[in-house]
């Protein structure tokens, strides 16, 4: 039996981090593809200027924006229930928020670990554990995880960001698992991704040497979301030669 399936343009994502950079461009190709999109992380004054941005671009509301901290649960709560009480669904979740803490490995702080770990790895663990009964609930879902290059390859300069995103591809098989076990019609797929330039992001700008454009994370996103639902795709390595 063929898998429930949903246009794009019927569809509602949540897109963590998406006020800005790579977040940025999932949530243009994702609203220009006809979904409702809320950009989530915690400064609101970005938020409410790349919505605002988008939608005057678009001509159409499809960005909303959201305030909260993805190491807080209670604000996490707080996220899904407004996506299912203002949207009525959450078909796509982009675990796309993350920062590094520069640090080496003998130099390394709790505090800057913690402040990785949390964000990177135990943010995402928590918002899944929101998202998954409404997905599940709906019989369709796409969880996308951001993770690295520096999730399958050592850096010296950033131990705790490779941990980190070592550990969501790591968490993102279980889930994958999980999903397959409960026979559940929800896709686990991860964007690996070297260095993405976000700063010279117009239409056609010339990335930085090393870097990639960041217009490839977007057609690289919409790409894997069109396969057929009985398709897995595990990962999508992507960077500059
Ligand atoms: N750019 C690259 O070269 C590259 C390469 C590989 C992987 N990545 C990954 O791609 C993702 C996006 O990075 P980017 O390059 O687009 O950088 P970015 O613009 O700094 O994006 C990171 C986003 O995460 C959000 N965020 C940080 N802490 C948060 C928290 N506690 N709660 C909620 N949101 C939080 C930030 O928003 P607020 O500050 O408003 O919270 C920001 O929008 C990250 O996971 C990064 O590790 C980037």
């Amino acid at each position: 039996m063929s898998m429930k399936n949903k246009p794009i343009s019927d569809q509602v994502a949540l897109v963590t981090g998406g006020g800005t950079g790579i977040g940025r461009a999932f949530t243009e190709a994702l609203a220009t593809a006809g979904a409702r999109v809320v950009i989530a992380s915690r400064r609101e004054e970005v938020l409410r200027d790349t919505a605002e941005e988008l939608n005057l671009k678009l001509g159409a509301a499809r960005v909303f924006p959201y305030a909260f901290d993805i190491r807080e649960r209670l604000l996490i709560d707080g996220l899904v229930r407004h996506l299912i009480e203002q949207h009525g669904a959450l078909d796509i979740l982009i675990n796309n928020s993350g920062l590094a803490v520069p640090e080496m490995a003998d130099e390394i702080t709790e505090a800057g670990w913690d402040r990785v770990m949390d964000t990177n790895l135990r943010g995402v663990m928590q918002l899944v554990r929101a998202a998954l009964p409404v997905m599940i609930a709906n019989e369709f879902g796409d969880i996308v995880n951001v993770s690295s290059k520096a999730g399958k390859h050592g850096y010296a300069d950033v131990p705790s960001y490779c941990a980190s995103k070592f550990g969501l591809l790591g968490y993102a098989e279980a889930l994958r698992d999980h999903v397959r076990k409960a026979n559940a019609n929800i896709r686990v797929f991860n964007l690996c991704p070297g260095l993405v330039d976000v700063e010279n992001s117009a239409v056609g700008a010339e990335p930085k040497p090393g870097f990639i454009h960041v217009s490839n994370m977007a057609r690289s996103l919409m790409y894997a979301l069109s396969l057929d639902r009985e398709v897995v795709l595990e990962d999508l390595n992507l960077y500059a030669r």
